[in-house]
């Protein structure tokens, strides 16, 4: 097993380098080795280090070149989509109220950065189509639709904005959408069959059985669970199910090391140096 993570390893530092290395550059070999590497997801950006889901933050973390940067999406009053994690703006932002009850302009005027740092001041709440527009092509987009029970409609608006970008297409843009809310990832993949959807699922999940994996397989690609309940057999029943995994959320090395070492797909991080400066490499 020793080797398969050094194998690992290198395969990480080639890509976290922009290189590959040699000895994954023959045939078969090639395709395996690709589908190992470790994805390296910044969480709401690269929130260890600047304020989450603000542009400060997604820049951040496409500067630490992770393979994605994540993001939540929730709609307002008059049915914007904004990029903000709680239901409410009180936590990180300087206003107090619910996102659904307040309008895009209004969200736009709260400085989401002060509590952050002084250094942050001003950073507003993005929209989506902003992130979208500042990073397509650049680094792959997880997108998680947040509480979509609170916003009817919400699945149809991020197809929207995707398809006007023509970033619905298969290999197009490395795009995936998840959500806590398997129905409306059902749905979303309704709308975008081409697009990777995930299942999100919390401790709960501890007990999932193959034929609740068999029945996610029918139309999520990912399985991303709380990294409390990631266990080596758990990794390979839903690799067996066709799905990968990326668990949530490693906040120190040692997190990172340990979800490395269970053989999961990607690992989200709010902090991207923890991915790709492995300690394994170093073996
Ligand atoms: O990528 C999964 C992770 O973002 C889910 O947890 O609460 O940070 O949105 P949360
Ligand atoms: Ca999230």
């Amino acid at each position: 097993m020793k080797h398969l993570f050094s194998l690992l390893a290198l395969v990480g530092i080639g890509a976290a380098m922009g290189t590959q290395p040699a000895l994954a550059m023959e045939g078969s070999e090639t395709s395996r080795q690709q589908q190992q590497k470790m994805m390296n997801i910044a969480h709401r950006g690269a929130s260890g280090h600047s304020p989450e889901n603000t542009m400060a933050a997604f820049q951040k973390g496409f500067e630490m070149k992770a393979d994605y940067i994540e993001m939540d999406v929730q709609m307002t009053k008059d049915g914007e989509l904004v990029i903000i994690h709680d239901t409410t703006v009180d936590r990180t932002t300087d206003g107090t109220g619910n996102v659904g009850e307040l309008t895009f302009e209004e969200m736009r005027q709260l400085d989401a950065g002060s509590w952050f740092h002084d250094n942050y001041a001003g950073e507003k709440v993005p929209s989506f189509v902003e992130v979208l527009d500042a990073f397509r092509g650049k680094t792959g987009i997880l997108i998680e639709i947040k509480a979509p029970e609170l916003y009817p409609g919400i699945e149809e608006k991020v197809a929207e904005a995707l398809k006007e970008r023509n970033m619905h297409q298969p290999n197009h843009q490395k795009i995936i959408i998840q959500s806590f809310n398997h129905e409306s990832m059902k749905k979303s993949k309704e709308l975008l069959p081409q697009v990777p959807h995930g299942v999100l699922a919390g401790r709960g999940w501890a007990k999932v059985t193959d034929e609740q994996l068999a029945e996610f397989a029918s139309y999520a690609d990912y399985f991303n669970p709380n990294m409390t309940i990631v266990t080596p057999e758990l990794v390979d029943r839903v690799h067996k199910a066709g799905m990968m995994m990326f668990p949530y959320t490693s906040r120190t090395q040692e997190q990172a090391d340990h979800l490395f070492q269970l053989n999961v797909d990607g690992i989200v991080t709010d902090f991207p140096e923890h991915v790709y400066y492995h300690p394994v490499h170093n073996h």
